[in-house]
């Protein structure tokens, strides 16, 4: 092989391997996402824990509330939801797979929903749940 072809299997070779690496990252990151469709009853959504199971993070869609609502699963098993509203200007979050990120001046919140960088600073508010009938309820 001379040279030149040298030079272009390998950087063909260098393209595919990132692009593989690349593709590999965000389906990783999208399948650890998870999303439940809840409607409103009551001022409130159910969410069974069936849908729960060998997850950590949720990520609540419905149609009539102000923002979406990540349930995070606690190191001691116990369900937190967050209000995916930014706390600097009122901003929808979204949730990457293991932050929760602001696309307008970029602050992010832990899955406790505490700042890690501004410029919001206080936490997303958390909303009161209650674990009823095999379920968790959150209150809005
Ligand atoms: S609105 Fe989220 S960082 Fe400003």
């Amino acid at each position: 092989m001379d040279r030149r072809n040298f030079i272009k299997s390998s950087c063909t070779f260098c393209v595919a391997a990132t692009g593989l690496t690349a593709l590999a990252t965000m389906l990783q990151s999208c399948a650890t996402i998870h999303v439940f469709n809840g409607t409103i009853d009551n001022n409130s959504i159910t969410v069974p824990l069936s849908e729960l199971v060998e997850k950590e993070t949720v990520i609540i869609k419905s149609k009539n509330t102000e923002s979406d609502i990540a349930l995070v699963k606690s190191k001691s098993g116990e369900w937190k939801a967050l209000l995916m509203l930014c706390t600097h200007a009122s901003n929808p979050i979204v949730f990457n797979g293991s932050a929760f990120m602001c696309n307008v001046h970029f602050s992010e919140f832990n899955m406790d929903g505490v700042p890690k960088n501004g410029p919001a600073q206080k936490p997303l508010k958390i909303l009161t749940t209650e674990l009823k009938n095999e379920s968790i309820v959150i209150k809005l």
